[in-house]
């Protein structure tokens, strides 16, 4: 009995995000859903982030910003991922699929954050 109550709390931990979550375990768990885990997204829906022109090109600042706010059919994350675990998904993001663009840093991220203060709630993590 304990032992099945200890494994279900690991469970649920491992569901919750744990600290060492990588950018992909990260972005599999909150952006593959719309974007896939292939990156190619879905025609006509939601847009590829393989190739993807604004998240390969775009000014880094503008990039952090569409994930702080959300756009149409996008969530908006400020208040659910913390700075780095925005960084960690964009750079994954950024550096899978055949995508080659600079990594972003949390740092950046944070920077960010403080100009709206909409954003500068601390997120709780999910
Ligand atoms: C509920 C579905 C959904 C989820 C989850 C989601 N997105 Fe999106 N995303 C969209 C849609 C829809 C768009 C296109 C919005 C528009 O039409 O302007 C988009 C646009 C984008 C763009 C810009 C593409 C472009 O060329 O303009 C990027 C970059 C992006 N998403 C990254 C992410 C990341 C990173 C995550 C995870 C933190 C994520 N998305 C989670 C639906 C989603």
């Amino acid at each position: 009995m304990k032992t099945a109550l200890l494994a279900a709390l690991c469970f649920l931990t491992a569901g919750a995000g744990s600290a060492e979550e990588d950018g992909q375990a990260l972005y599999n768990r909150k952006c593959s859903t719309c974007h896939q885990r292939n990156g190619e997204g879905i025609p006509h829906f939601y847009p590829a982030l393989s190739g993807d022109a604004f998240l390969l090109g775009a000014e880094d600042d503008d990039v952090i910003k569409l994930i702080f706010k959300g756009r149409d059919g996008m969530p908006a994350w400020a208040t659910f991922l913390k700075d780095d675990e925005i960084a960690k998904i964009l750079t994954y993001a950024r550096d899978s699929w055949g995508n080659a663009a600079p990594a972003i840093s949390k740092d950046q991220v944070a920077a960010l954050r403080k100009t709206v203060p909409g954003w500068s709630q601390v997120p709780v993590g999910n």
